[in-house]
């Protein structure tokens, strides 16, 4: 299997000191592993997030295709050519990041956004999307510091969360779902056993 992994769900989900726990078994395992994060993980990619994210206000059309370009970009220069020398590749969010946030929570059409980002890909897709779950308001909480996506309201983390669960019922063998809310030990135990069994 290709060994691209996307760690995701909604702000304070926990994603990255899953991902970063994980990469450490993965090492301990003998692996090369690169850790990146959308959107960033380029100088295109890191100038895109510093608008989308910090930036004046962006239309949901010309957000869902920056976030588009700063993954292409990304997947060129960096995702694509580490799977191809065998190493695996966690990613703190990935496409279904805007499937979700943009198709979902900007009501753009999880259809379109995904029409809009294949091409940019070319073949590159995540082969597991480990989903951790955590209520929209136990998110917000836990979010450090909001940014212009994170500071959207419940409403709009709702929309975000039932587009993961619609997507994690759509492609069941792709998505690994874990309650983040639980201790973090499990959580990366079960994310764990997910990678073990299909490597
Ligand atoms: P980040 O600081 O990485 O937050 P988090 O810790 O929640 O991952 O910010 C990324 C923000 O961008 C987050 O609010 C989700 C949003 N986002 C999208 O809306 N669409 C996307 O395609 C991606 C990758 C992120």
């Amino acid at each position: 299997m290709n060994r691209y992994v996307a760690l995701e769900g909604i702000e304070g989900a926990g994603k990255t000191s899953v991902s970063a726990a994980l990469a450490l078994r993965l090492e301990e395992a003998g692996h090369e592993v690169i850790r990146v994060r959308e959107p960033g993980g380029t100088a295109v990619g890191e100038g895109l997030r510093q608008l989308l994210l910090d930036g004046p206000p962006v239309t949901p059309w010309a957000e869902a295709l920056m976030f588009a370009a700063a993954r292409s970009q990304l997947v060129t220069e960096v995702i694509r050519p580490a799977l191809d020398r065998g190493a695996w590749v966690l990613s703190d969010r990935s496409v279904y990041s805007s499937l979700a946030y943009q198709g979902a929570g900007r009501r753009l059409g999880m259809d379109s956004v995904r029409r809009i980002n294949r091409p940019g890909l070319a073949g590159t897709w995540p082969e597991v999307v480990v989903l951790l779950t955590v209520s929209p308001q136990q998110g917000l909480a836990r979010q450090a510091r909001p940014d212009r996506i994170g500071s959207q309201g419940l409403q709009f983390q709702r929309a975000v969360a039932e587009g993961f669960a619609r997507l994690a019922g759509e492609e069941p063998e792709r998505f690994v779902v874990i309650d983040g809310g639980r201790p973090m030990e499990q959580v990366v135990a079960a994310a764990w056993d997910a990678l073990e069994a299909r490597a």
